[in-house]
C-alpha cells in the first residue's frame, strides 16, 4: 500500500478504505475499549487521530507506543465524530517503528520555553511551533526563486570563500586549511595559506552579482553569508542567508520599487501558501501579526530621505538610548520608532551620509550622501539594505583611496567601470529577518535550523 502524507489524508473529500500513514506519536490516551493516538508526520501542523480497538489484532503493541515514538499505521479513513477534526483512522494494522522512552523524552505535552528548545535543536522541529517555522522557511525559499524567475532574473551562485571584504566592515571569518596539531609548523600556521592569500567566508555576494548583472542584465544570489560581529542581539547571526538582486540600467528608485514589490510579493505568497502555519503564529506568538502584514501589503511603503528621518527622530522627544543627528547610524530603536510609531508600515529611508556606508554606493550630487536605501519594518527594523552603485571610475577610485582600500584588491571590480559601465543597483535582504517578519518570532535563533551565534556551535 502506498503511504499517504497526513496533510493529504486530512484534505480528503471522502472516506478511504485503506490508508497508510507514518509519523511520530504526539500523545496516546487509553480509554475503555480503545486507545487514541495523535500522530504527526511533519507534512502539516495538524495531527491525525488514530483509533486502536482493544479487540483488534493491532492492539498488541499499544502499551509500548509512547509520545515521541515512530509508528506505521494502516486502516480506514473515517469521518470523525470528535470535535476539531474531520477525519480519523480506524486501525487495522499498527507497527511500532522506533520506540521512545517515556521517562527521558524531552518533549512532554506542555509548553516549553524557546530557550529550553534551543538546547534541543535536534528535537524542536517536532513541536508545533518549530515545525511551522521550518515549513514556512522552506516555502519562503521557493517563493524567493519564483519571484525572480517570473521576472526573468538569473540565479547566481556567488562564492562562499572570498578574498575581498565587500562591506568593508571587517567583520569576517578567516578560512584556513585545518592542519592536524601534530603537523603544525610556524610556517604553515603563519604563511599565506591554501589560497596563497588571506581567505574569508563571504559577508555578501554583491560584488559577484554586480559582475553578472553587467553581463546577464538582472541576477540574484541566495546563499549563506557570514559575519563575525560579536554582537549578541536577537537580530544578528554569525551565519545567515541573504538574497541579493542586482540590476543593470537601474537607479535608486527602480531599486526601491523592486524591494517593495519583492517584500509584498513574498508576504502575499506566504499568506496564501502557509495559511495554517501563519494562523498559529497569529494565535500564539504575535497577536498583531495579521495587522502588521495587512499594513505591509495594503498601501505603498513610506519613502523618506535620511535627513528627514533624522529630523523626525530628533523632534520625537522619545527617550532613545542612542542620540540621533546627521551622520549617525540609525539604531534598531530608531528604525522601529519610524516604522511602528510614525508610519505604522514599512519605511524606506534613502540618501544616507557617505560616512556610514560602504565604498561602492553612488555618491550623490551633494557629495555628502550616497544613493543608499534601507527598508525598515515593524518589530524587525532593517530587513533590506541596498543602493545604487558607483558606476563612475574616477569617483569610485577616489572613494577607495579615501577609505584606505587598495585599488589593486578591486582591480576586476574597477574594470567593470572601465568597460561598458552602466548605472546599476541592488540590495540584500536577510532571509531570517523576513521569516521574523512573517512569523512574529522575535529571536533570529528560532528561525534558523541550527543557529550560529557567539559562543554557540552545538549541533
Ligand atoms: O545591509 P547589509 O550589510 O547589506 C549588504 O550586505 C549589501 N552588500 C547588500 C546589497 O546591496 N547587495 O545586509 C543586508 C541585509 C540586512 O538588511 C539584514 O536584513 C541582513 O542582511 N543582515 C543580517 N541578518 C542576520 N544576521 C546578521 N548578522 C545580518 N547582517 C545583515
Ligand atoms: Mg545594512
Amino acid at each position: 500500500m502506498q503511504r499517504t502524507m497526513i496533510k493529504q489524508a486530512l484534505a480528503s473529500t471522502a472516506p478511504l478504505d485503506g490508508v497508510l500513514v507514518r509519523g511520530w506519536v504526539r500523545t496516546r490516551r487509553d480509554a475503555k475499549g480503545f486507545s487514541f493516538l495523535e500522530i504527526n508526520d511533519g507534512s502539516c501542523l495538524a495531527n491525525i487521530q488514530v483509533i486502536v480497538d482493544d479487540q483488534a489484532p493491532a492492539h498488541g503493541a499499544i502499551k509500548s507506543i509512547n509520545t515521541g515514538a515512530s509508528v506505521e499505521v494502516e486502516g480506514a479513513l473515517t469521518a470523525s465524530p470528535g470535535k476539531g477534526q474531520q477525519w480519523e483512522i480506524h486501525v487495522a494494522r499498527l507497527e511500532l517503528v522506533g520506540a521512545a522512552d517515556q521517562d527521558s523524552y524531552p518533549l512532554q505535552k506542555k509548553r516549553h520555553s524557546d530557550e529550553f528548545l534551543r538546547g534541543i535543536a535536534h528535537l524542536r522541529p517536532r513541536t508545533n511551533k518549530y515545525g511551522a517555522i521550518f515549513r514556512v522557511r522552506s516555502e519562503a525559499a521557493f517563493a524567493v526563486h519564483q519571484f525572480f524567475r517570473d521576472r526573468g532574473y538569473f540565479y547566481l551562485h556567488s562564492p562562499i570563500i572570498t578574498g575581498s571584504d565587500c562591506e568593508g566592515a571587517g567583520a569576517m571569518f578567516r578560512v584556513r586549511a585545518a592542519v592536524p596539531a601534530a603537523n603544525r609548523t610556524a610556517e604553515n600556521q603563519a604563511g599565506p595559506g591554501f589560497f596563497g592569500k588571506d581567505a574569508y567566508l563571504t559577508v555578501s555576494g554583491q560584488l559577484s552579482a554586480e559582475v553578472f548583472a553587467s553581463a546577464l542584465g538582472q541576477v540574484y544570489t541566495f546563499g549563506p553569508t557570514f559575519r563575525a560581529e560579536d554582537s549578541n542581539t536577537p537580530r544578528h547571526a554569525a551565519e545567515f542567508w541573504m538574497i541579493e538582486p542586482e540590476v543593470a540600467f537601474a537607479d535608486l528608485n527602480a531599486n526601491m520599487d523592486l524591494a517593495e514589490a519583492f517584500l509584498k510579493g513574498l508576504v502575499n505568497h506566504l499568506r496564501r501558501h502557509c495559511a495554517e502555519d501563519l494562523a498559529l503564529f497569529a494565535r500564539f506568538v504575535d497577536p498583531q501579526l495579521e495587522t502588521t502584514l495587512d499594513n505591509l501589503t495594503a498601501a505603498p511603503f513610506a519613502r523618506l530621505p535620511y535627513r528627514e528621518a533624522v529630523k523626525i527622530l530628533a523632534e520625537a522627544g522619545s527617550a532613545f538610548q542612542f542620540p540621533v543627528g546627521f551622520g549617525c547610524d540609525l539604531q534598531t530603536e530608531h528604525e522601529r520608532y519610524l516604522t511602528e510609531q510614525v508610519f505604522k508600515k514599512p519605511v524606506m529611508v534613502f540618501d544616507y551620509p557617505k560616512s556610514i556606508k560602504p565604498f561602492y554606493m553612488r555618491l550623490n550630487d551633494d557629495a555628502e550622501t550616497v544613493a543608499a536605501m534601507d527598508v525598515l519594518v515593524p518589530r524587525v527594523g532593517e530587513i533590506i539594505g541596498g543602493s545604487q552603485r558607483e558606476e563612475r571610475l574616477e569617483v569610485l577610485e577616489r572613494r577607495l583611496d579615501e577609505l584606505g582600500l587598495r585599488r589593486e584588491d578591486y582591480w576586476w571590480y574597477l574594470e567593470l567601470r572601465r568597460y561598458g559601465s552602466v548605472p546599476h543597483a541592488g540590495f540584500g535582504m536577510g532571509f531570517e529577518r523576513l521569516l521574523m517578519l512573517v512569523t512574529g518570532i522575535t529571536n533570529i535563533r528560532d528561525v534558523i535550523p541550527f543557529p550560529r551565534t557567539p559562543k554557540s556551535l552545538e549541533f
